[in-house]
């Protein structure tokens, strides 16, 4: 018997790839040489929207800018906790320009923004549990932006060890499920921090490699759901045997930027 899953309607903020290419490599994944589909990045990303909408929740959007290809990663440009926008500095020079954009969404929007002095990218590595904050670190994001996050934010930061370059991002590596649960790659932490997330969530759904390379672990949860790419069907497997409830959408266009369905979602709390 597993437990009666129930959904909580989110916001979401999202960008459109209408300006998406791989035009340098940040990331394992990336490789400026390889052919991207444009128009099909757009159509896999309206899936995304749709799936959302069609399941409750709501999408605000920001305006993509030319020049920023990899702006559709809205989960980089901020945490948001309790109406307190915790900001970005990206590593790389050249996204360090989408921080301006979103942040004007942000104030527009009536919040107030803070902005790190430390690199600092956002959900990418600040993962909000409802509890506290996961906080990656080893490639992006540094333990001094977990300090300012922590100060910014008043809730408790836990700093976590990312070791592999493939997941380079926390959200790459592991993703909440609910106020009690997690699901995540244990090989993607050191071993001191896989003994944390081993004695926060000894429950935890844990993935395999593959799923990992799969984007299986940037997935979104509303606490029922789990839109998740359909070329992690082995987790989605084993999701559904907890009681979560799949929902495939496929952003393969985006793959090639080291990036899936977390990555294009910055949830506004
Ligand atoms: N090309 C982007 C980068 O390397 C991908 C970002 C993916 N975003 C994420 N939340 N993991 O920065």
């Amino acid at each position: 018997m597993t437990e009666r899953r129930v959904p909580r309607p989110r916001r979401f903020l999202v960008c459109e790839p209408r300006h998406f290419a791989v035009q340098y490599a940040i990331n394992p994944w990336m490789h400026p040489g390889r052919p991207v589909d444009a128009g099909l990045a757009r159509e896999q990303w309206r899936s995304l929207v749709r799936a959302f909408t069609e399941h409750g929740h709501t999408v605000d959007r920001v305006e993509p800018v030319p020049g920023l290809p990899d702006m559709v990663f809205a989960a980089n440009a901020a945490l948001v906790v309790g109406g307190r926008v915790f900001g970005s500095l990206f590593h790389a020079p050249e996204r360090r320009p989408e921080s301006e954009h979103y942040d004007t969404w942000f104030k527009t929007a009536g919040y107030d923004v803070y902005r790190p002095e430390s690199v600092a990218e956002g959900e990418g590595d600040l993962v909000w549990t409802g509890r506290y904050v996961l906080a990656g670190t080893g490639f992006r994001t540094t333990p001094e932006a977990h300090r300012e996050a922590q100060e910014y934010l008043g809730r408790p930061v836990i700093g976590l060890r990312l070791v592999d370059p493939y997941f380079y991002h926390l959200d790459t590596a592991l993703f909440v499920l609910d106020d009690e649960n997690i699901c995540y790659y244990p090989e993607a932490f050191s071993p001191g921090s896989r003994e944390v997330l081993r004695r926060l969530y000894p429950r935890a759904v844990l993935a395999t490699r593959e799923d990992a390379l799969a984007f299986g672990l940037n997935s979104v949860c509303d606490g029922r759901h789990v839109f998740i790419a359909p070329q992690a069907a082995a987790l989605a497997g084993r999701l559904a045997d907890h009681g979560y409830v799949p929902v495939p959408v496929d952003l393969s266009e985006l793959h090639k930027a080291g990036g899936g369905i977390k990555c294009c979602t910055q949830e506004i709390r």
